[in-house]
C-alpha cells in the first residue's frame, strides 16, 4: 500500500475522564510543524477534567453521556453521528472508558487508534498495572493499537516499555506508565498524520512494511 500523507488531518479524541493525554496532544499539535489539528473532543461523561482541558485550549467539545441511553447500539449510533458531524480523518480514544460495538468499530476501522496501559497482548481489560506487579513482571509499558472490533486486541502500533521497580506499586507505576503515554501518543498520531502508519487488512504498517513487531521505545530508567 502506497504511503499518503493526509491534507491538514482532523483530529478527534475521545476521552472519559481526566485527560492528561489530551493535554499532551493539544501541546504537540500547537507545535507549528504538526500535521494535524484537533478539532473537537468528544467525553461519555459530561463535567470531566478532560473537556476542560479542550475549551482552554478553544477546542469543541460535544458530551453523549451513555447513562441517558437504553442499548450499546443506541449510545453508539448517537456517538457516530457526533463524530461524523466532524468530518474527522482519525479518531483517537485517550482514556475513553466505553466499550464500543463492532457496528461503530467498522465504521472508523483504518482511523481509530487507542492507547493502553499495558503491552498488549498482556492485559486487556482494566487494573493493568496491579496485575503486572502481581505477576512479578520486571517490565511493563503502554500500547497504541489500532481499534479492531477484538476489545483491546487491534494490531499493536508502538509500545513504550517501564522498568517495574522492587518498591513500585500500581501508583508509581501508572505514574511511570503515564509519562510514557504521554510522549508516545503525539508520536504515533503524527506517524498516522503523515501517512506511515496505516492498517492494511489484520496488519500495521510503517512505511509500507507490515509490523511483525511493535516499535518500541526504550525503557525509561525505574
Ligand atoms: C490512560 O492511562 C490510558 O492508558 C487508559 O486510561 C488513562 C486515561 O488517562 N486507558 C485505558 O485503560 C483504556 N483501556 P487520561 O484521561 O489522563 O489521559
Amino acid at each position: 500500500m502506497m504511503n499518503q500523507e493526509l491534507t491538514d488531518p482532523r483530529i478527534l479524541v475521545l476521552v472519559s475522564g481526566s485527560g492528561s493525554n489530551l493535554q499532551a496532544l493539544i501541546e504537540a499539535t500547537r507545535e507549528r510543524d504538526y500535521p494535524g489539528q484537533i478539532v473537537a473532543v468528544g467525553s461519555n461523561r459530561p463535567d470531566v477534567l478532560a473537556l476542560e482541558r479542550a475549551k482552554r485550549a478553544g477546542i469543541e467539545t460535544f458530551t453523549v453521556d451513555h447513562q441517558k441511553f437504553g442499548s450499546r447500539d443506541e449510545f453508539d449510533t448517537a456517538l457516530k453521528a457526533e463524530i461524523e458531524r466532524h468530518s474527522p480523518d482519525v479518531v483517537v480514544l485517550a482514556g475513553f472508558m466505553r466499550i464500543l460495538t463492532p457496528g461503530f468499530v467498522n465504521a472508523f476501522r483504518g482511523r481509530m487508534l487507542n492507547i493502553h496501559p499495558s503491552l498488549l497482548p498482556k492485559y486487556t481489560g482494566l487494573n493493568t498495572h496491579q496485575r503486572a506487579l502481581d505477576a512479578g513482571d520486571q517490565r511493563h509499558g503502554v500500547s497504541i493499537h489500532f481499534v479492531t472490533e477484538d476489545l483491546d486486541g487491534g494490531p499493536v502500533i508502538a509500545q513504550a516499555e517501564v522498568a517495574i521497580a522492587a518498591d513500585d506499586d500500581a501508583q508509581s507505576l501508572a505514574a511511570r506508565a503515564q509519562q510514557q503515554e504521554h510522549v508516545l501518543y503525539p508520536i504515533v498520531l503524527r506517524w498516522f498524520c503523515e501517512g506511515r502508519v496505516q492498517l492494511d487488512g489484520e496488519h500495521a504498517t510503517f512505511d509500507g512494511t507490515p509490523l511483525t513487531q511493535p516499535l518500541v521505545l526504550p525503557a525509561e530508567e525505574a
